[in-house]
């Protein structure tokens, strides 16, 4: 079902964006690899091609508006049109409280998960037509707020209000927006939010990746429009 779709996915060098394009590829999806850090992007280009799809690994800095025009305009060589986009480059500001927060960081965070999503999708969208699919990672912190975590907390709230708005206004050309809201999973995003987190109590990000291609698997006709997903033991 999956089989020769093209899927573009952002953080795509580490955690769940490099798990669920795993996963993809294991669907036979040709992928197109977002992320900065260009080492781990040709390691993940690499590992990828394995599997015996196309696999392109592009640098691009979602936060700035011609970083990703330049990434568009290379890609559609490559493949002139997106099936699947899965928006999952994501930061985390440092446990600090409001009066803490520095307005560099309040500034990198929204830049990253919430003007990144919206700049993606845009820039997306003219290239994904009838049967395509948005699937932008955002997080329990979507509706959930936690003390020392304003900043991720307004962009994930922000991103929610962004992933519903934008459903409404592409349900009509059949293109699926799906909200997906995991708890804690073991990634290296931890090492900003809370080094000494308990990892053992946290999802793999391969499970994040599994129920991701589940949605993606479903009939053209139904769809999931938001996948709270949590560890078994509840949020940490
Ligand atoms: N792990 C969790 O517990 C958890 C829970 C709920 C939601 N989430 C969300 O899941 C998403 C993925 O997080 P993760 O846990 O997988 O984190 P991660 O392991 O730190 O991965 C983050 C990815 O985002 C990319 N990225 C960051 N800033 C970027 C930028 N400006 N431009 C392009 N790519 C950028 C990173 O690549 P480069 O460094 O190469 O740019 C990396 O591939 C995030 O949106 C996060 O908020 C995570």
């Amino acid at each position: 079902m999956l089989n020769g779709r093209v899927a573009l996915i952002t953080g795509a060098t580490q955690g769940i964006g490099l798990a669920t394009a795993r996963a993809l590829a294991d669907e036979g999806c040709n992928l197109i690899l977002c992320g900065r850090d260009r080492k781990r992007l040709a390691a993940a280009e690499a590992e990828l091609c394995n599997k015996g799809i196309r696999a392109v690994a592009i640098s691009c800095d979602v936060r700035d508006e011609k970083s990703v025009a330049a990434m568009f305009a290379k890609l559609q060589k490559s493949f002139p049109r997106i099936d699947i986009l899965i928006n999952s480059a994501g930061i985390a500001n440092a446990f600090r409280s409001v009066a803490q927060l520095d307005t560099g960081e309040w500034n990198d965070v929204l830049a990253t998960n919430l003007t990144g999503t919206f700049l993606i999708t845009r820039a997306a969208l003219p290239l994904m037509s009838r049967g395509g699919s948005i699937v932008n990672v955002l997080s329990m912190s979507s509706k959930r707020a936690f003390p020392n975590l304003a900043a991720y907390n307004a962009s994930k709230f922000g991103a929610l209000g962004f992933t519903n708005t934008l459903r409404e206004e592409v349900r009509s050309e059949g293109i699926r927006v799906v909200a997906v809201l995991p708890g804690a999973t073991d990634t290296p995003i931890w090492g900003t939010l809370w080094p000494e987190a308990p990892r053992h109590k946290m999802m793999r990000s391969e499970s994040v990746a599994q129920a991701i291609v589940a949605a993606l698997k479903l009939p053209p006709e139904s769809t999931v429009e938001e996948l709270d997903l949590m560890p078994t033991g509840g949020p940490l």
